[in-house]
């Protein structure tokens, strides 16, 4: 078998939520800096990333598995990748995967992978390596600057969480809030428009907590970060994701109603319609303060898209407590969303809580809310069609001349027609299913 030199290609798997993905292009960049090139479809990489999630369980037996299948697939072919951990279990089991698999060369945590690169040499060199530390906000000055882009981009712009919700292994994994400077934001949301981005979504653990000083040095909130974004030319929508309903200000609120780059979506977790639940979960807003929120924002932007996170079999949920939650779906009725059952995550308050719910009760609750969730989806595509709206082109389509891209509702719209990546036309949305609509070309807008 040859042994560990300087890789030539890399792969970097991404798993978890948009703000790994984001990181996960990021340490690409950095490899590619160093002239280490994307492996090409369908080949083996000779350094393999893998970008890891810990929010619910199996996550860890995964990165193993994961592993040895990476080792094995190296041994028949003659060769040993370089194999690197990343993300929310390096930052959580770090020691721990390196006493166990020798096949990883190096453990870098999320707030420490700009330091990739060194690794890697040291790697090449033989020496294993881990770096789990948390220096605030370095890392993004050690990155190299964004090139090449897709249509819709995301932009991490605050990263960390201080809620410590009872089952949540993020405020651990990813540590204390803490937001980038504006004109770094600015900056970078400039080079991304260059290298073709037209959408942004801004991401963060809890965005709407974001907060800085602008160039004159006034204090501004995330509006004020959204409105500054807003007055780039090229850039033609803004999304952003997750935000916490306990960080919503007047000023995002109004700004749904008054900038019309900002697109009328808003994903709100919540995860349970139960006030008990809800304190048990230390979520410190109650179903009724969410539902006044989610009108407030009805009332400057009727039309807009709600989205939400959900938890089923939360320790001692009873039958009845479920029941509010499913009432409080068919109240919003939601256009998208994401359920999970409870998984008791290491560490945290809720895993030693009495009253763990048995699986088969988790599973059945899941099924009823996600036909529910699913219903309301449906429903909400089906409400849609009959209305020509803009859609940005982000992928080709199965099928010969076909296209695929995003309603301004966040909803996948597949429709033919003369046109290219990244192109924003205006389609007629003619036929609804659940996960997407189909669409009839009327123009293409002018760039
Ligand atoms: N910061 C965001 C969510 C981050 S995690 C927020 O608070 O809204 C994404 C989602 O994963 C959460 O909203 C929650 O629904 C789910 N989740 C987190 N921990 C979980 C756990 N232990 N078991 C099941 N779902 C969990
Ligand atoms: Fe996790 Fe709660 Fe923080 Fe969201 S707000 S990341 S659910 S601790
Ligand atoms: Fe997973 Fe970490 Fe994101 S645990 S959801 S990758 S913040």
């Amino acid at each position: 078998m040859k042994p560990t030199t300087t890789p030539k290609t890399y792969r970097v798997k991404s798993f978890g939520c948009q703000m790994n993905v984001y990181d996960g292009e990021r340490m690409g960049e950095l490899l590619e800096a160093q002239g280490i090139t994307p492996a090409p479809e369908g080949e083996d990489a000779d350094l393999v990333v893998l970008n890891t999630c810990h929010i619910r369980e199996k996550a860890t037996e995964k990165v193993y598995s994961d592993i040895g299948r990476l080792v094995k697939a190296g041994e028949e072919a003659g060769r040993k990748p370089m194999i690197a951990v990343a993300g929310c279990v390096a930052q959580a089991e770090g020691e721990e995967i390196m006493a166990r698999a020798p096949a990883v060369g190096m453990v870098v945590g999320p707030q420490a992978y700009h330091r990739l690169g060194d690794m890697v040499k040291d790697a090449a060199a033989g020496r294993r390596s881990t770096d789990t530390d948390m220096p605030e906000d370095a890392k993004f000055a050690a990155l190299p600057a964004r090139r090449k882009v897709a249509a819709s981009a995301f932009l991490t712009v605050q990263e960390g969480c201080d809620k410590f919700c009872t089952y949540c292994v993020v405020p651990y994994t990813r540590g204390a809030e803490i937001s980038r400077p504006y004109s770094d934001l600015l900056r970078e949301a400039e080079k991304l428009v260059e290298a073709g981005a037209r959408e942004l979504t801004l991401l963060g653990q809890n965005v709407n907590a974001w907060s800085g000083a602008d160039d004159k040095g006034r204090v501004v909130g995330f509006d004020g970060l959204i409105r500054a974004l807003a007055e780039l030319p090229g850039l033609h929508r803004i999304r952003y994701t997750t935000s916490h309903p306990n960080d919503m200000t007047d000023g995002l609120i109004a700004a749904h109603g008054e900038i019309a780059k900002l697109m009328p979506y808003l994903h709100l977790p919540v995860q349970s319609g139960s006030d008990r639940v809800l304190k048990a979960m230390n979520r410190s807003h109650t179903a009724e303060s969410y539902l006044k929120l989610l009108d407030r924002f009805r009332a400057v932007r009727p039309d807009i898209a709600l989205s939400g996170d959900f938890i089923v079999g939360f320790p001692g949920e009873t039958e009845a407590e479920f029941a509010e939650t499913l009432a409080l779906v068919n109240e919003v009725k939601y256009a998208a969303a994401f359920s999970f059952k409870y998984s008791p995550r290491p560490g945290t308050p809720a895993a030693s809580m009495d009253g763990q719910i048995a699986p088969e009760v988790m599973d059945e609750r899941l099924q009823r809310l996600q036909a529910a969730l699913n219903r309301h989806q449906l429903a909400f595509n089906e409400a849609s069609v009959g209305k020509t709206c803009t859609v940005l082109i982000e992928r080709k389509g199965k099928h010969p001349g076909q296209w695929l891209g995003k309603s301004p509702w966040l909803q996948s719209v597949f429709f033919e027609g003369d046109c290219a990546m990244g192109d924003l036309v205006e389609v007629e949305l003619v036929q609804a299913g659940p996960n997407s609509l189909a669409g009839q070309l009327v123009t293409k807008v002018p760039a």
